[in-house]
């Protein structure tokens, strides 16, 4: 019996077929860390940034709201209402745990605004009158510019901030 190393003896058909394997498995392996490696590179070599919208945005003209009503823009988790004096924004975000507060139709005229986590309830103006919420609903910076309605999600405002129309 030859030994394996022993170079004088001729190949089997079964050892190329086993370094034929060893080859391809090898090539394989090498082929899937190189791609690995060209996405790790070119993962690198593109900005870590993350691209978010602008904090300040229109979210229309004075006329669309009329005295006394809301106007609910989920997407940016605000509400622009107006009252007699003028407009004013808040945000939609429970001060309570942070869920997203819902707008009731008119019929409940008593209470506007609704948390479904936990019962907190607002009122036109973002006042808390029941449920666990500490405090107000806040509210962000309202500017007219032109005739339109500009929000600033960023700023925020004191509570009972009303901008003139
Ligand atoms: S998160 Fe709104 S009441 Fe709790």
């Amino acid at each position: 019996m030859a030994l394996v190393d022993d170079l004088n003896e001729p190949i089997s058909e079964r050892e190329i077929t086993r370094r034929r394997a060893l080859l391809t498995l090898g090539g394989g392996a090498l082929g899937v860390a190189s791609l690995g490696g060209i996405v790790t590179l070119l993962r690198f070599m593109s900005p870590n940034v993350l691209f978010e919208p602008a904090t300040r945005f229109k979210v229309g003209r004075v006329e669309d709201i009329p005295i006394g009503s809301v106007l609910v823009i989920p997407k940016r988790k605000i509400f622009v209402a107006r009252n007699d004096q003028g407009c004013f924004a808040m945000s939609s975000v429970c001060t309570h745990l942070g869920c997203m507060v819902q707008h009731q139709t008119a019929s409940k005229a008593k209470e506007e605004f609704f948390c479904p986590c936990h019962g907190s309830r607002f009122d036109f103006e973002g006042n808390v009158v029941g449920g666990p919420a500490p405090r107000p609903l806040d509210q962000v910076s309202l500017e007219i510019d032109g005739g339109e309605l500009v929000v600033d999600i960023k700023e925020t405002v004191p509570h009972g901030t009303v901008t003139e129309v």
